[in-house]
């Protein structure tokens, strides 16, 4: 039985959390491959409403096994409040909910270092989310981390202590001062990391394997989005880890064969949350009334999402990068009442017009060029299953389809579980 990925196309927030939620019911094992709890997946069903950072969006459906692959990183502080939201749901997390031993630990030294890095850089700052992501990334591919595998280990706590204080050195070299108590901050990780260490680890690669042998089928869920990729995104402004494709492959121990569909998930506009080029988005009324209409307030920091029209360009390339098979576009429900919607055909590029993503798309070098249709004003939010959409969101698809060259399959119009239209 082959993997299938789902993964987000612009630079996240897309709703991978709603869908992964949808489609669980068809899968046995839903596996995180990357990024940590920098994201916020958000989900909602029954009237509630559960934002989710490290644990797997499949992890309400008793069918499924949720696993924490090798790619991810994981701050045991976290981890022990999302457990702590899910204990009055009664689910059985010892069996239901795997961890890669080679998943890396975020430690409290990596949250400062964060804060220290994007403190010095003032207006260069890359709008991290502050949680130690990049420092945790860093420390991986310096070979210098410590992994959940390490906490069965009994020397972890002295490997601990040696990277510790090589960070509080790290975090003085920084101009910029930051304010910490090291003994609070340590005492509530210890306590985390023993709410972690009562969990199940496991050789998630072996895992997966025996699990492809005998017939299961697998979701991996990526985080944040292709855009954010540390390869393909808008550099430096980007996220620590591979977010495309390709990253499945390296986050679980999944051949590239397996891989059968690439699920790419895109909303009918687009939003950025963090510093960083942003080609189409708005300063008007317009982005405005998409940001209060579609509540984009970011789910992990809760900082207002920068909002704009839907970038053809950069999604031709996600779309390229990841291989995409299926396409789902989110909160269509969102651009309901809107006259006129626009979709960004082209840049202008140093005086020419061009249709891939350049190197550069600092707003300097780029000029949007936008193609324009009708809008539609019916709600949709009441539409679920094989609701007939209305024409002009059927054109708006047909068009889009018919650029991306990959059909477009789940159509989502709300956030609840069943606010989802399939074609
Ligand atoms: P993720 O990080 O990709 O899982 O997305 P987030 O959870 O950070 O952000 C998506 C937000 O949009 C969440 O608040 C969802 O509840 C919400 N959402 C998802 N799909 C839809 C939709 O089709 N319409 C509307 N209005 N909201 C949606
Ligand atoms: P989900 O999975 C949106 C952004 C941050 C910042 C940049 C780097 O919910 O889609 P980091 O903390 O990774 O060092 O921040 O990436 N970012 C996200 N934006 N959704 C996310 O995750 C994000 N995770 C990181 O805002 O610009
Ligand atoms: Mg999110």
């Amino acid at each position: 039985m082959a993997v299938d990925l789902l993964l987000g196309l612009q630079w996240g927030d897309e709703g991978k959390g709603k869908i992964v939620d949808v489609l669980t019911k068809d899968y046995d094992i839903i596996a995180r491959f990357q990024g940590g709890p920098n994201a916020g997946h958000t989900l909602e069903f029954d009237g509630i409403k559960h934002v989710l950072h490290t644990i797997p969006s499949g992890i309400f459906h008793e069918n499924a096994i949720n696993l924490v692959g090798n790619g991810v990183v994981i701050d045991p502080v976290i981890f022990k409040k999302e457990l702590d939201n899910l204990a009055q749901f009664k689910l059985n997390i010892k069996e239901k909910l795997l961890i890669s031993r080679k998943a890396h630990l975020i430690l409290p030294t990596h949250r400062l270092l964060d804060a220290a890095s994007e403190a010095s850089k003032g207006k260069a700052k890359i709008g991290s989310t502050l949680k130690g992501i990049g420092p945790t990334y860093m420390d991986k591919t310096g070979r210098n981390g410590i992994r959940v595998g390490d906490l069965e280990l009994s020397d972890w706590k002295d490997r601990y202590a040696s990277l510790r204080d090589k960070h509080i050195d790290m975090i003085d070299f920084y101009d910029a001062k930051i304010e910490y108590n090291l003994d609070e901050l340590e005492a509530e990780f210890f306590k985390a990391v023993e709410v972690l260490k009562a969990l199940t680890f496991i050789d998630s690669e072996e895992y997966l394997y025996q699990a492809q042998q005998a017939g299961k089928s697998i979701l991996a869920e990526g985080a944040q989005g292709s855009l954010l990729d540390i390869d393909f995104g808008t550099y430096p402004f980007v996220t620590s880890s591979n977010t495309t494709a390709a990253g499945a492959c390296t986050g679980l121990g999944v051949a590239p064969g397996q891989i059968a569909e690439v699920f790419g998930i895109f909303k009918a506009y687009t939003t950025r949350v963090g510093s960083g080029p942003f080609p189409t988005e708005l300063f008007d009324e317009v982005g405005a009334t998409m940001g209060r209409v579609g509540n984009e307030f970011g789910a992990t920091t809760g900082r207002p999402r920068r909002c704009g029209w839907l970038d053809l360009v950069a999604l031709k390339y996600a779309v390229r990068v990841n291989g995409v098979t299926q396409l789902m576009m989110m909160k269509g429900d969102v651009l309901s009442g809107f006259d006129t919607l626009k979709i960004c055909t082209h840049y202008k590029y140093k005086g020419k017009l061009i249709e891939h993503l350049p190197y550069n798309i600092e707003p300097e070098n780029v000029e949007p060029v936008y193609f324009e249709m009708k809008g539609w004003s019916e709600d949709l939010t009441k539409m679920k299953g094989d609701a007939k959409l209305p024409s002009e969101l059927n054109e708006y698809i047909e068009y889009l389809e018919k650029e991306l060259n990959v059909p477009i399959k789940i159509v989502s119009v709300g956030p609840d579980r069943t606010q989802t239209v399939y074609r």
